[in-house]
């Protein structure tokens, strides 16, 4: 099994989503018995909280069921997940605090470092804004877990539906 982790702040908006849309190609693929997935924030702020309003709307809006529960990310998860992959450059620093962080280990990614221009770019934070933002954040999503998902294959030749 891969098993991959999605990171973002709260845990609320943009790394649940993720998991959401990365799961639902996942499951599209017929990869659902090689590759699991989760989410988690660097943040303690929303533990325990579902997924924000528009984030499961956006989602809902594409079929996917959002039913993750905010959690904080702890050190075992440098060990438990193949792949780290963080919304935005602040996150990725936020893991440097926990016990673990290794930066050899070539495991954390920025997400849009699988965006089509392979930007590296910040997933923008819709947190506070309006529902527009989380259909952007979506499409940036849709696109870079797809292209993700390629790059995986592309690691992993044993990926086979
Ligand atoms: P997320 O968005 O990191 O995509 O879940 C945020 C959610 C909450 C906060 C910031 C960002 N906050 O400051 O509470």
């Amino acid at each position: 099994m891969l098993n991959v982790l999605f990171v973002c702040l709260g845990n609320i908006c943009r790394s649940p989503l993720a998991e959401g849309v990365f799961d639902d190609l996942i499951q599209k693929e017929g990869l659902g018995e090689q590759v699991s997935c989760d989410s988690c924030g660097t943040s303690s702020y929303h533990i325990g909280e579902q997924a924000h309003p528009m984030s499961r709307r956006v989602a809902h809006e594409n079929s996917i069921e959002l039913t993750s529960r905010a959690r904080q990310f702890e050190p075992n998860d440098f060990q438990e997940f193949d792949y780290i992959i963080t919304m935005d450059a602040s996150n990725k620093r936020n893991l440097r605090t926990f016990q673990g962080y290794n930066d050899a280990s070539g495991k954390i990614f920025l997400m849009r470092e699988f965006d089509h221009a392979l930007s590296g770019k910040d997933v923008a934070d819709p947190y506070g804004g309006e529902i527009r933002d989380y259909e952007y954040c979506y499409k940036i999503l849709k696109e870079s877990c797809g292209n993700f998902i390629k790059y995986m294959k592309k690691q992993h030749p044993q990926l086979q539906a």
